[in-house]
């Protein structure tokens, strides 16, 4: 399995199934012609308002909130990189998950990955349970775990893959199956950690991609936002009234730079990949490591349906120290490179103790469940050069092995 899966990966990974990709991130949305002076990036409309011909009569726009050109520009270019025909943006990745849940009603049931970030898991227990909305949590990895969930009030399947921060993942054209055959549910898939360049949920049978366009989408650790996309025109008109309704909006500014950010979309993943290898395999054979967690690595438990269902990987890789916190900190404190720090997907590398950071909002019973424990460490490896990054590692790991040794 082992040399057969690398047979695979080195023919058909790190390249986006779109042979056109790069073409619609630099060109979609972009034509100058619809600027007055022929800009030939898309300037950063700042207005709030818009002059109107006659009452209700106006060029397209009318107020901020409502529609934006900068937004517009950047929302045309997101479908196109999805295979999407339309996308929405937000202020944030989890506003776009908040305006998701909108469409739903009290009384309706979710069924959740048990799995997913840690703030999208807050979100669902805290605030989506307030609104009567009710949500099961289920291991994922099995689809027949999502069938038996399924409940008459049923309305939302919400699916991340790969996971943050274990890397499970989820048989998304499976599970998509399954919900197909329940009339009036739909299902959405956090496409953040592979972005749309690696992995493509609609043409597997989602609904909806969500995005935290934070992540690698933008990929320059300067803007949270986030994005829907979607073939279903029903969902769109639904999304796009509440986008204006709820006024979870982005930035003009932001947009631009999220639109600039995509431009390199294709270039930035190939090296994500390639160096999130490089660490992930230097990690597995380090004395120091117990265990990596990575999808393009024969030793993950679903590296064949990673083979089949994604076309590379991101800079994502978590593993387990030996020994505990004091080894994960000890680790920490010596890296060089990598920065301490929230946030992934950017182009420069960081490290973070999940159980201590982005997932210290779960229930300690759920991440131990999960196996998020104190000696997980997830880094986020960015673009800096290969032997540099691996050298940081090697002196931090080999740092952390001295405690108890003298
Ligand atoms: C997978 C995933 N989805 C959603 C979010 C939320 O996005 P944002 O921070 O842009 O609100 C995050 C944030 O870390 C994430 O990692």
């Amino acid at each position: 399995m082992s040399s057969k899966s690398n047979e695979v990966m080195s023919d058909k990974f790190g390249y986006s199934e779109d042979e056109h990709f790069a073409t619609k991130a630099i060109h979609e949305g972009q034509d100058p012609a619809q600027w007055t002076h022929r800009a030939v990036v898309p300037p950063i409309c700042a207005a709030s308002t818009f002059q109107q011909f006659s009452p209700a009569k106006h060029a397209g726009f009318e107020y901020g909130r409502s529609g934006n050109p900068t937004r517009n520009c950047l929302e045309k270019c997101l479908a196109a990189l999805e295979d999407g025909k339309y996308a929405l943006s937000f202020a944030s990745g989890l506003a776009a998950t908040l305006s998701i849940t909108h469409l739903l009603s009290s009384g309706d049931h979710v069924i959740c990955f048990d799995d997913v970030y840690g703030g999208t898991n807050r979100y669902f227990r805290t605030c989506a349970n307030k609104m009567g909305v009710e949500i099961s949590f289920v291991d994922a990895r099995d689809p027949v775990n999502v069938k038996d969930a399924f409940r008459n009030n049923t309305k939302m399947v919400w699916m991340e893959t790969p996971t943050n921060p274990t890397m499970k993942l989820v048989d998304i054209r499976a599970v998509s199956e399954v919900v197909k055959k329940h009339s009036g549910a739909f299902m959405v898939v956090d496409n953040t950690f592979m972005s749309s360049y690696f992995q493509r949920p609609l043409s597997l049978g989602a609904d909806i991609v969500m995005h935290s366009l934070t992540k690698y989408m933008n990929g320059h650790s300067d803007v949270l936002m986030g994005a829907i996309m979607t073939n279903r025109t029903d969902i769109w008109e639904k999304l796009a009234y509440l986008q204006n309704s709820l006024g979870s909006i982005p930035s003009p500014f932001d947009c631009f730079l999220v639109n600039r950010g995509l431009k390199t979309l294709h270039v930035r993943m190939e090296k994500h990949m390639e160096n999130g290898l490089a660490v992930a395999r230097f990690l597995e054979s380090h004395p120091l490591v117990d265990k990596v967690l990575h999808p393009g690595l024969p030793s993950h438990p679903q590296h064949e349906l990673a083979v089949r269902q994604c076309t590379g990987f991101s800079g994502m890789v978590s593993f387990y120290i030996k020994g505990g916190l004091q080894q994960a900190e000890e680790f920490i404190k010596n890296l060089k490179l990598f920065t301490l720090a929230e946030s992934l997907g950017c182009i420069e590398s960081l490290v973070e103790i999940p159980s201590l950071m982005t997932h210290a909002s779960l229930p300690k019973e759920h991440r131990e469940k999960l196996e998020i424990s104190d000696n997980l460490i997830r880094l986020s490896v960015g673009l800096e050069s290969t032997k540099d990054l691996l050298q940081d590692i090697n002196q931090a790991l080999n740092k952390a092995g001295e405690i108890g040794k003298q």
